[in-house]
């Protein structure tokens, strides 16, 4: 771990943790907002990814200790919209999702080949968050189009 820039790579991790948090809120603040006759379905969607993004912040905030530093008590920046139908909550949270990846991405940079830990967990968060960000995407499509609403490439910080 000689060669890893901790300084960097903390304040990376306290983005994450609170890039997560702020999604807790997020999620469970949408949940609160759904109605119509798909209500159940999607309140109990939003609830799960409200419980992982708090699991995420968790994760991020013992790799944070792990390394021996102080976590952050701030949650990332919230923003309020006021557009309640589940299509402009969908395109808002891939936006904020994919802030998320693109610092998990970072991470992954810059503990590649310094850190087999915490590359391994950024390496992991990048998979999970990706599948996330595809499953929003998803979402998004008309029925019947197969097209992704936002291709992966466009992704911020994607290699492909
Ligand atoms: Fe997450």
């Amino acid at each position: 771990m000689a060669n890893l820039d901790k300084d960097r790579a903390v304040s990376l991790l306290n983005r994450i943790l609170e890039a997560e948090l702020a999604g807790v809120i997020r999620y469970t603040h949408y949940s609160l907002l759904v109605f119509g006759h798909n209500r159940i379905p999607i309140v109990s969607w939003m609830r799960e990814q409200a419980a992982e993004s708090l699991t995420h912040a968790q994760q991020a905030g013992e790799m944070i200790t792990l390394l021996g530093e102080y976590p952050s008590l701030t949650i990332g920046p919230l923003l309020d919209s006021y557009q309640h139908d589940v299509e402009a909550i969908m395109r808002e949270s891939l936006e904020s999702e994919a802030k998320a990846l693109a610092l998990y991405r970072e991470l992954l940079k810059c503990a590649e080949g310094h850190s087999v830990v915490i590359e391994e967990y950024a390496r992991q968060m990048v998979y999970a968050e990706e599948l996330h960000a595809s499953e929003v995407d998803k979402m998004l499509r008309k029925p019947g189009k197969v097209a992704a609403f936002r291709p992966v490439e466009h992704l911020p910080g994607n290699r492909i």
